[in-house]
Order: structure tokens, then C-alpha cells, then sequence
């Protein structure tokens, strides 16, 4: 939910969960078991993959186009557990709540509208606790490629259980960071 933004290398700011896990993979691979939490949000069943504009030249704004990276954040999480499957590391992702966080900063609106809300709202402690769990529960010990929310397994938007959605956009992520991922 930020202005439009680019990386030095030209990039829509969404490609860093893709790109840092491909740079640790090989470390995570020689562990003995590992796993991967990808932050994503209850946002990614309002978002769509505009695989014609994926830099958002064409057209921005920041509430679809953080939409469209948290469905990003669900389709490579599933396409990363079937890759990963037979080896010891497991990826899922979470939805971590609405957290009061400065996830606003760009948006009077949101802030006026998160400050209103605040009893509502998640601590940033509260938020971090799926992302805990997904880390350490030993009942997931090898649960791979699902998503969860409040320290459960949570629904996932038809769009985020796309194989096709998520290989095209995997190939894609490949081509546009110039890497090979087996
Ligand atoms: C996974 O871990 C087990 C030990 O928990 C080990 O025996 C096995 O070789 C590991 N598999 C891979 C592919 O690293």
C-alpha cells in the first residue's frame, strides 16, 4: 500500500520474497530441517495477477497492487512446496491478522480509519504469533504449501490455487531476475 515505487533494477517492489528465498534455498536445503514463512493476507482474495502490466507501468494503485502481491506471496508458496517436496524443507504462508503496524503510513484514510479501529486491531505481539507457529508447531513438522491464520489452516482464495497461475508466474519471476531454479 505504498506510492509507486521501483527497485534500482527497475522492479515493482513485490519481487524481494521471490528473490531472497531463491539467494538462501541451497543454505535452507543443507539444513537439517527447514522452514519457510511467506507473510501474505486475507488481502490476497482481492487480488489478481496482471500478468500483461506486472510492473504496474501501465496503470497503479496501491490497494490492488498490494492485493496482487499477497496472491503473488500465496501462488509461489505453493509452487515452492511442490518443488521442495522429498527434501526437509517446507514452505507455508500466513495471514498474520490486521495488525496495528505502520502498514498505513502512506494512507490518511487507513490511519484515520486503523486509529478508529485500534481495539480491533492485532498488536504487533499478536500478529507475529502465526508466523510463530508456522515456525516452530511441531504438528506442521511436515506440512507443506498451505496456508493459515490465527494459528490454523485458513481459506484460500481460488485464484491463489491456481497451478497454472503459479508456475506461469514462478517462470516469469525466473526470467525477470535473470536466475535458474531447480
Ligand atoms: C530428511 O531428514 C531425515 C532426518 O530427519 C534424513 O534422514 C533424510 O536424509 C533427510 N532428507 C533429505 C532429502 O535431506
Amino acid at each position: 500500500m505504498c506510492p509507486y515505487m521501483k527497485t534500482i533494477d527497475g522492479f515493482d517492489a513485490h519481487r524481494s520474497h521471490f528473490l531472497l528465498t531463491s539467494l538462501l534455498i541451497g543454505q535452507l536445503k543443507r539444513s537439517v530441517h527447514a522452514r519457510i514463512v511467506v507473510v501474505s493476507s486475507l488481502a490476497h482474495n482481492f487480488g489478481w495477477i496482471r500478468f500483461h502490466d506486472l510492473h504496474s507501468q501501465g496503470s497503479y494503485n496501491s490497494g490492488l497492487a498490494y492485493c496482487q502481491s499477497k496472491l503473488a506471496n500465496v501462488l509461489f508458496t505453493r509452487e515452492l512446496a511442490r518443488r521442495l517436496k522429498g527434501t526437509n524443507v517446507t514452505v507455508n504462508s500466513v495471514h498474520p491478522g490486521t495488525v496495528n503496524s505502520d502498514l498505513t503510513r502512506h494512507s490518511t484514510l487507513m490511519t484515520i480509519f486503523f486509529t478508529v479501529f485500534s481495539t480491533f486491531l492485532k498488536t504487533p505481539r499478536e500478529g507475529a504469533q502465526t508466523s510463530i507457529y508456522c515456525a516452530v508447531a511441531e504438528e506442521l513438522h511436515s506440512i507443506s504449501g498451505k496456508h493459515f491464520s490465527d494459528c490454523a489452516p485458513a481459506f484460500v482464495a481460488p485464484q491463489g490455487r491456481s497451478e497454472e497461475t503459479a508456475r506461469r508466474l514462478w517462470d516469469i519471476s525466473c526470467e525477470l531476475l535473470g536466475i535458474e531454479w531447480n
